[in-house]
């Protein structure tokens, strides 16, 4: 089955100056038809793709709870499969795909590790039930069956009961996250007759997705 990808495009005069400001409108846009039409599920689903130390690649999905000049990131695991495959060679690739809208983002760059006060107040703001899995599970690891990580939800769950409170869960140390520091970030817009908006800001200076002079925008062929 082929389907005619009727979106709107993008032009260079309707590009925002910066990548942190094109980013968040079509993030927004798709936040916004989430809301109104129910189509766009997850709307900051990121698909993280990473390199391990032999050159194998490797892709998850999580979800960016960070976007600002820094870059786009996410909460996870640093002890997980894709945090050692970030380790080994500090490169990073994400894209943001919103489907019904045909619009994507692609983000490439270094890794660099989230703050430990901003994973802190990310993590209190958590349900208790997330805080304690984040202590249950060690991320990337085999299981022998989900009995047993039951198991290890209910013995953290006594250790560190509910109590309404948001530091009654302590931080795990291997509790962390990733930002993306780009040197490019992409926007696909798709066209009728498979004659697709790419438009690219590359890295050309200093500063953040924010500051316009550190970014030249360039179109790709489909
Ligand atoms: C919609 C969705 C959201 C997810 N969000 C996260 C997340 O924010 N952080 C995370 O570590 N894993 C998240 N996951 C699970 C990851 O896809 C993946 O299974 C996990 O991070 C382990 O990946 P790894 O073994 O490559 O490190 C999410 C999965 C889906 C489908």
């Amino acid at each position: 089955m082929r389907s005619e990808y009727s979106g709107d495009g993008l032009s260079e005069s309707d590009l925002a100056s910066t990548p942190l400001a094109q980013v968040r409108r079509w993030v927004e846009d798709a936040q916004a038809r989430q809301a109104e039409r129910g189509d766009v599920a997850e709307p900051t689903a990121l698909a993280v793709a990473t390199v391990d130390a032999d050159g194998r690649p490797n892709v998850r999905t999580v979800l960016m709870r960070f976007l600002d000049e820094r870059g786009p990131g996410f909460v996870t695991d640093l002890g997980s499969t894709k945090s050692r495959e970030i380790g080994a060679t500090g490169g990073l690739a994400a894209a943001l795909t919103w489907p019904a809208m045909f619009r994507a983002v692609r983000f490439r760059g270094r890794a660099v590790a989230v703050g430990r006060e901003e994973i802190t107040a990310y993590f209190v703001a958590r349900p208790w039930g997330s805080r304690i899995s984040a202590w249950a599970s060690d991320q990337s690891e085999p299981v022998a069956d989900r009995a047993a990580l039951v198991a290890g939800f209910m013995r953290y769950a006594a250790l560190y009961p509910d109590t309404g409170s948001p530091d009654d869960v302590p931080v795990p140390d291997a509790w962390g996250g990733w930002r993306i520091e780009c040197d490019e970030v992409e926007l696909w817009a798709g066209r009728r007759n498979r004659l697709h908006d790419r438009l690219v800001f590359t890295r050309v200076g200093d500063g953040g997705l924010d500051t316009a002079d550190a970014w030249t925008v360039s179109r790709r062929q489909p």
